[in-house]
């Protein structure tokens, strides 16, 4: 069997406990991984004085696959966020999120959501171009500030690009553009729009559409299932990801990847959650999902898939949830190492 080498960072909060929960569920796959364990974020600032290491872009580019725990970005602008910086620099353009809904206990969806977004994922208003304005009578005065949204031709084709093909290979029938091009008619209606519509053509075996995004999100809200795979700017992206998760249990069920055509780093929608942090609490599900992404990327399917169902299997029978879920369901809450050994061996059990 090949052994895989893969680039592990906790991260700050709970990835110091939900990534050792995720070693322990892939490791019961029987896949064979080395893990290269270096850190990034505020943990690692505050121990060296640097939050994004050498030693931990030399891993992955070596590695080419990073497995990410959630940083911590701090609001004073000592660093800036991880997450961008290793988007940007390993060209991981597209993040991919899937939103699937889960039986929760007693609770059964009345209707099953399964769809998912790429979100563009090194532009937009994260180029992090921001300025203060200044006026007032002696022109100091803050009187406000500005930031840039740019966004590129090459980096919106690449996102259609990866939706698209994303699309044809899992048998999904629409792409929906979400935009806001009736007022950002250079940014979205012209460069975001003018890439989808030219992809589209590629992919004639596919639909397309453009939604405005305050529509969609209503949509969203009301019928889900009219969404296939949706594609959009980073800001949006961001947004309607977090929403959507709520739609199917929350956070802490809402893995993601992010995909470039070289590196690819796995990491779960939901941040450090600093609230239940060190307590044993957090709902490792979010990254062990993402470790399973991780598993078909790189072409362990049956260890994906494997995951996917222990996953669905415990939240399914109720008993065994941490805190976040057993609150909807109204058991009494297990700990985020009860419910991963139990993950574990169910996986086992298959
Ligand atoms: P958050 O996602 O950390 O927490 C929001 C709420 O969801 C909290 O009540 C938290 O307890 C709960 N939650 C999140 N994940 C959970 C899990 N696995 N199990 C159970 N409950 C969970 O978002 P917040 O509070 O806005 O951000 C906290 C920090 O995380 C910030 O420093 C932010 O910059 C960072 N962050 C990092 C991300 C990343 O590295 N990918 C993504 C989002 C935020």
């Amino acid at each position: 069997m090949s052994q895989y080498e893969v680039t592990l960072i906790p991260g700050d909060g709970i990835g110091l406990e939900v990534a050792p929960a995720t070693q322990k569920v892939l490791e019961a796959t029987g896949v064979s991984i080395h893990w290269d364990i270096v850190n990034a974020g505020m943990d690692e600032f505050k121990r060296s004085g640097n939050a994004l290491p050498q030693e931990v872009l030399d891993s992955i580019k070596r590695t080419k696959v990073a497995l990410k725990g959630p940083t911590n970005t701090p609001k004073d602008g000592s660093f800036s966020s991880i997450n961008v910086l290793l988007r940007r620099i390993f060209k991981a353009a597209a993040n991919v999120r899937p939103i699937h809904s889960f039986q929760i206990g007693h609770l059964i969806p009345e209707k099953k959501i399964d769809l998912v977004i790429f979100r563009e994922n090194t532009e937009d208003s994260y180029v992090g171009e921001e300025r203060l304005l200044y006026g007032g009578v002696d022109g100091q005065e803050i009187i406000g500030a500005e930031s840039i949204s740019r966004i590129t031709v090459k980096a919106c084709e690449y996102l259609f690009r990866a939706a698209f093909e994303y699309a044809r290979r899992n048998g999904r029938k629409k792409v929906t553009a979400m935009h806001k091009g009736n007022i950002l008619q250079m940014t979205h209606g012209k460069i975001l729009l003018d890439a989808g519509a030219k992809v589209a053509k590629e992919y004639p075996d596919v639909n397309y559409e453009e939604v405005i995004a305050d529509a969609l999100f209503m949509k969203m809200i009301l019928d889900a299932n009219q969404f296939d795979v949706i594609a959009t700017t980073n800001m949006f992206g961001d947004l309607l990801s977090d929403a959507a998760a709520g739609l199917v249990g929350g956070l802490g069920l809402a893995p993601g990847a992010n995909i470039g055509k070289e590196f690819a780093i796995f990491e779960a929608v939901h941040g450090t959650a600093p609230d239940i942090a060190g307590q044993n609490k957090a709902n490792p599900c979010a990254l062990i999902l993402s470790g399973a992404l991780m598993l078909r990327h790189l072409g362990e399917l049956e260890a994906a898939k494997k995951i996917e169902r222990a996953v669905t299997d415990i939240v399914a029978a109720g008993r065994i949830l941490t805190g976040d879920l057993a609150r909807l369901t109204g058991v009494k809450p297990s700990s985020t190492t009860e419910m991963t050994d139990f993950i574990c061996r169910l996986i086992r059990s298959y």
